[in-house]
């Protein structure tokens, strides 16, 4: 890797000098997709079985990439069917090296990517990876009473915490306590490795196994946890158990105390509107956006490479300018057609013919 980023770093350079009309990062990309600058590639390096339905990837970036938090997430795209389809996936490493990363995928059941990359993606194979992103991190310094509450996959973002604060912080472990849910202890994502912390570090590791103990409920983690009301909580887990423990925290504790993590968008209105045809006036793609079709989704679906981060409304990754026509809020129905006005594409759909700067 370190040759063939020599060669790219010279080949940038020659290339910079000789190549019109193609910029230089279009012929490099072409060469090797690893030396675009522009379009940045990560090549599968190794895969970790985790359990039967998740894997980590770990990835390397013959680019420094900008390093990310532990907590973070980065897009990643993969190509299917000769469609570049890009999901969200927390950072499951802890962010020691800037070329090297791992994400941990679940396969979720009839999904379109998540099952390609936790089962079908080879050693060798090249991804493309977006930047960093997400508000899911511990602030400096970090709080004295931590509380993780995670179920299934919701681990991930919060084994790349863990992970970080052995490296860095192990005095934040002690008396930290992690609620961790699964369906079974062999199901339970990373449990050798969390039971080793647990017996090595002050961190006391719950586990509940949901096949024989039931759904995680406020009252059942406040039996686990007496003193939960005391702690600054980190939460990733399904939506019912997220909303759960909002509504908890709401009545009976610090609302501001609680710091949630979503994989999945929260449901979109009833009356997704009429949909339209939106060109996107950068790269001149143009797509049909159904009624309900978030116009990313549209845009990826007829090949266009688009900015995207957790692709459901909350990081402003995804943002362009509203040229002409008008947009409509898939969350909450508002129609936008405001020229010049920002757009979150991944959660607007088109209200008509729509052009966005992007
Ligand atoms: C900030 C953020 C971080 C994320 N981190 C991770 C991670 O570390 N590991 C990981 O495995 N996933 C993670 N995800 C979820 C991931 O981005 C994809 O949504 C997931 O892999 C499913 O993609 P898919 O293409 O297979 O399913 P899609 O084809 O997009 O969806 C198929 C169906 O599955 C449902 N669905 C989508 N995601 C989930 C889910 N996570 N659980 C249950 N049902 C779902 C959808 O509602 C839909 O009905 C994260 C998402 C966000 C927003
Ligand atoms: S991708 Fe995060 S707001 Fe759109």
């Amino acid at each position: 890797m370190g040759v063939l980023g020599d060669i790219g770093r010279r080949a940038r350079g020659a290339a910079a000098l000789f190549t019109q009309p193609l910029l230089p990062d279009d012929l490099l990309g072409t060469l090797n997709p690893l030396w675009s600058a522009s379009e940045p590639h990560a090549r599968v390096v190794g895969l970790r079985r985790e359990t039967a339905d998740t894997t980590t990837l770990l990835l390397h970036t013959p680019r420094a990439r900008t390093p990310h938090r532990a907590g973070q997430f980065v897009g990643i795209g993969t190509r299917l069917d000769g469609v570049w389809q890009w999901r969200t996936y927390s950072v499951s490493s802890r962010p020691r090296d800037p070329r090297r990363l791992a994400v941990t995928v679940t396969a979720v059941p009839g999904g379109t990517v998540s099952g390609a990359l936790a089962h079908r993606t080879p050693v060798g194979a090249l991804v493309r990876i977006g930047p960093p992103a997400g508000e899911f991190v511990l602030p400096d310094p970090v709080p004295e009473k931590l509380l993780f509450v995670t179920a299934g996959s919701g681990i991930t973002p919060v084994m790349g915490i863990l992970r970080d604060l052995v490296d860095t912080r192990p005095h934040a472990l002690d008396g930290a306590v992690l609620v961790h849910c699964d369906r079974t202890p062999d199901e339970l994502v990373f449990g050798s490795e969390l039971r080793r912390l647990a017996a090595t570090t002050g961190l006391r590791l719950v586990e509940r196994h949901t096949a024989a103990e039931g759904r995680l409920t406020p009252d059942a983690l406040a039996d686990a946890v007496p003193d939960w009301a005391a702690r600054e909580t980190w939460a990733c887990g399904p939506a019912g158990l997220l909303d759960a423990l909002a509504g908890h925290w709401d009545r009976f504790g610090d609302p501001d105390a609680l710091h949630v993590e979503r994989f999945v968008a929260p449901a979109p209105v009833a009356d997704p509107g009429t949909g339209g045809r939106v060109t996107f006036t950068t790269s001149g793609i143009t797509a049909d956006a159904g009624p309900g079709v978030a116009l990313m989704a549209a845009g990826e679906s007829a090949g266009a490479l688009l900015p995207n981060g957790c692709r459901m409304g909350i990081c402003h990754t995804c943002v362009g300018k509203l040229r002409s026509g008008g947009v409509r809020d898939l969350r909450n129905g508002d129609v936008h057609d405001t020229p010049g006005q920002s757009v979150r594409t991944c959660v607007s759909g088109a209200a008509g013919d729509v052009e966005i700067e992007l």
